[in-house]
């Protein structure tokens, strides 16, 4: 594939974006590539240009943009009215049918975002235990809420347990409020739950920390340490539910949390998320039957959507299907295994790290188990890599490439040219 031109079209959009946009964007991916359409693995940009998507709308998209089965089951939903703030046949379909797939998932509460699930289940566990304060792990991402922003991404990082602030404009006392442990580092996280146990509401993780797999052992040990205490376990599951298997991570990994968080593929596309887990915990979300004084209130104006809730049943149908996950995972495989050649080859100092359905380079040499890991990565060697491969007909962000049940042995073949590009480009 060839490098990319811009038409003077996507060049005046640009510069309207700087105008009327803080940074010139919707503060979501850094790229000057305005993205006009999609197609199954890939999307093209206002000038024509065809890239192979290993974006994926950050994810949802992992059965491929505009889908027939998707879009005909959301045609004939939008004909039929597109929000309703009642219950509605397709969010019910849709809840039964997490229920039936997520281990932990008893009962289910619909919310626009991950970002609502994640700050809704801390503020759920806190209700249930009467505690307040909730560990979190370095690195770990749970939207953006002021709880959640807590030693994300500190440049440099603290002494555990102090949480540093990502953003300003937080009061300072949420970081008083959260516990910070190192991920994969399951006697630290397990000394810190123990020496908390009578203040800690719950604990949060990704059970795949961004890129990073967990340890074995690791969370089985925080499963062990937190239910010796009814401490509730919370799994995030935005990227990995129905990503990593039908059933999410804690299927993928045997293990069970008490909730969990979705969003992503399971609003298909539209705006949905979801706090699901045991009804003894969701049961605070109904004042029938804990009362006045523990009830936790909820409300969302799209929540539950029906035309969000169709397309993510359409989905969930799709992966479904005998080999589904098969598939995918033998197409991240072969695009993992051929950029790791390509690497060793050149003898780059990176390495790819991440699973089939999301990877990417790093440029550190040593094992990445934890957060303080990727702060050793050659910043500048990804940027290079990055423009390189963007330039040669690959969309992906600045730290994962989503690979989908849409992407082809062709998308495979260009995705590993436009690597060969990259990997040329700090070699
Ligand atoms: C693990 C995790 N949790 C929460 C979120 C936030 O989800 P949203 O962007 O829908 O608010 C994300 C988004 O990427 C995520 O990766």
């Amino acid at each position: 594939m060839t490098a990319q031109t811009r038409s003077d079209r996507e060049s005046a959009l640009v510069e309207t974006a700087r105008r009327v946009l803080p940074a010139g964007g919707f503060g979501n991916v850094p790229l000057e590539i305005i993205v006009a359409e999609g197609r199954a693995g890939r999307v093209w940009d206002v000038s024509g240009n065809e890239y192979v998507d290993l974006l994926l709308g950050s994810g949802p998209m992992f059965v491929g943009h505009a889908h027939p089965e998707v879009l005909e089951a959301v045609r004939e939903q939008v004909g039929r009215g597109t929000t309703f703030f009642a219950n509605s046949e397709p969010g019910i379909r849709l809840a039964a049918a997490i229920v039936d797939a997520v281990p932990c998932a008893e009962q289910v509460r619909f919310v626009s975002s991950g970002t609502e699930a994640d700050a809704y289940a801390m503020r759920l566990v806190r209700a249930f235990r009467g505690r307040e304060k909730i560990l979190k792990f370095e690195g770990g991402y749970h939207g953006m809420s002021d709880y959640s922003l807590m030693s994300l991404a500190p440049k440099r990082p603290g002494n555990f347990p102090r949480a540093i602030p990502d953003s300003p404009g937080i009061p300072r006392s949420v970081a008083d409020e959260m516990l910070i442990a190192p991920f994969n580092d399951a006697e630290a996280a397990v000394a810190l739950i123990e020496a908390h146990k009578d203040e800690l509401a719950g604990v949060i993780v990704e059970p795949f920390q961004r890129l990073i797999a967990p340890k074995p052992g690791f969370l089985q040990a925080l499963r062990r340490a937190t239910q010796a205490h009814g401490i509730p376990l919370i799994f995030d599951e935005v990227v990995t539910g129905f990503r990593f298997a039908y059933g999410g991570a804690q299927e993928y990994f045997g293990v069970t949390p008490d909730v969990c968080t979705l969003g992503k593929v399971i609003g298909g596309g539209f705006p949905l998320a979801a706090i699901a887990g045991r009804a003894d915990i969701m049961a605070l979300f109904d004042k029938g039957a804990v009362g006045e004084d523990r009830f936790l209130t909820q409300i969302g104006t799209l929540s539950g959507n029906p035309v969000a809730a169709t397309a993510g049943l359409k989905c969930l149908e799709i992966l479904r299907r005998p080999g589904a996950y098969e598939q995918v995972f033998a197409t991240g495989g072969a695009m993992m295994e051929g950029l790791s050649g390509m690497l060793r080859e050149a003898g780059v100092a990176g390495q790819v790290i991440g699973c089939p359905v999301m990877f990417d380079v790093i440029f550190a040499t040593g094992e990445v188990t934890d957060y303080r890991a990727t702060l050793r990565a050659d910043a500048a060697m990804g940027r290079r890599f990055n423009a390189a491969v963007r330039a040669h007909g690959v969309l992906k962000s600045d730290g994962k490439c989503y690979v989908g049940l849409c992407h082809t042995e062709a998308d495979v073949a260009d995705a590993l040219g436009a690597f060969r590009a990259g990997v040329g480009a700090v070699g």
